[in-house]
């Protein structure tokens, strides 16, 4: 499996921490929160890793990274997304070439986990996968509606709705097969003129090939200053307990 970090946009609700540059390379405790989603993917045994990068300081992730060596990842590719708030879809559609009919582990470069997705990368057989986690606020994330019917069974993700139907976020972790290209080619501009990751995953769940399970562990986005402060607070913790 192929692994896909996207660390563009622009980082505007970070201003002025983002003025001089990117919101993925700012700290979360120790390390740049990079970092994280690198780690995650190696632990997950997805070791070939494209990086999307965009904005002004696309640069500074190649002197931070350089070949991932460091971290284990046997090969780094960097792509460049024109558009720097074009949509996630929209990078992760930059990276067919390089996932070249495999599956991909698609992550957002501004999430923390500590959650072990190995097992799921293992059991992937096709189709979507999504990871979900209760949280306070899913007016900020996509947000699943289950089914009355079947309450096991998503029937539609919702992109922030004012009104969410359940207390679930969609986390930025997915897993995708080859397909994922093909509805991304689909999919028309948001409201907010972004191609979202939220239709895709409704094109995946329209044609029933849409699997999610429950992310056991810490997450948390790092967009706003409350939840970069959060995910700070979490991983400084963390790091002490476990001296
Ligand atoms: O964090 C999980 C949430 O991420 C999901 O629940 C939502 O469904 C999904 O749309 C996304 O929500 P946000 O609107 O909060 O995503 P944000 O704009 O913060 O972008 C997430 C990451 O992707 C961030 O590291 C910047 C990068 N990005 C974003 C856009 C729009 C890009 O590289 N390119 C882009 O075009």
């Amino acid at each position: 499996m192929k692994g896909v970090i996207l660390a563009g946009g622009l980082g505007t609700r970070l201003y002025p921490l983002t003025h001089a540059t990117s919101k993925q390379l700012l700290p979360i405790y120790d390390k740049p929160m990079i970092y994280y989603p690198i780690q995650t993917l190696v632990r997950a045994g997805v070791d070939d890793i494209m990086v999307v990068t965009g904005g002004p300081h696309a640069g500074d992730f190649i002197r931070v990274l350089r070949n991932g060596r460091q971290f284990g990842v046997r090969h780094l590719e960097y792509t460049y997304q024109e558009n720097p708030e074009g949509g996630l879809a929209q990078g992760l559609g930059l990276c067919e070439e390089f996932v070249n009919g495999e599956s991909v582990a698609f992550i957002l470069g501004d999430n923390t986990t500590d959650a072990e997705i190995r097992p799921a990368v293992e059991r992937f057989t096709g189709g979507a996968m999504v990871f979900l986690k209760h949280v306070p606020d899913p007016e900020r994330f996509g947000c699943p509606v289950f089914s009355t019917e079947d309450p096991l069974r998503i029937e539609r993700i919702e992109e922030k709705p004012a009104y969410p139907g359940s207390r679930y976020a969609v986390t930025g972790l997915y897993l995708y097969d080859a397909q994922v290209f093909e509805h991304i080619r689909a999919i028309t501009p948001s409201g907010r003129g972004q191609l979202e990751i939220t239709d895709v995953n409704n094109a995946y769940l329209r044609s029933g090939n849409l699997a999610w399970e429950e992310l056991d562990g810490f997450w948390s986005d790092a967009g706003t200053f409350e939840s970069l402060y959060g995910a700070n607070k979490y991983w400084a913790e963390k790091s002490r307990t476990e001296d």
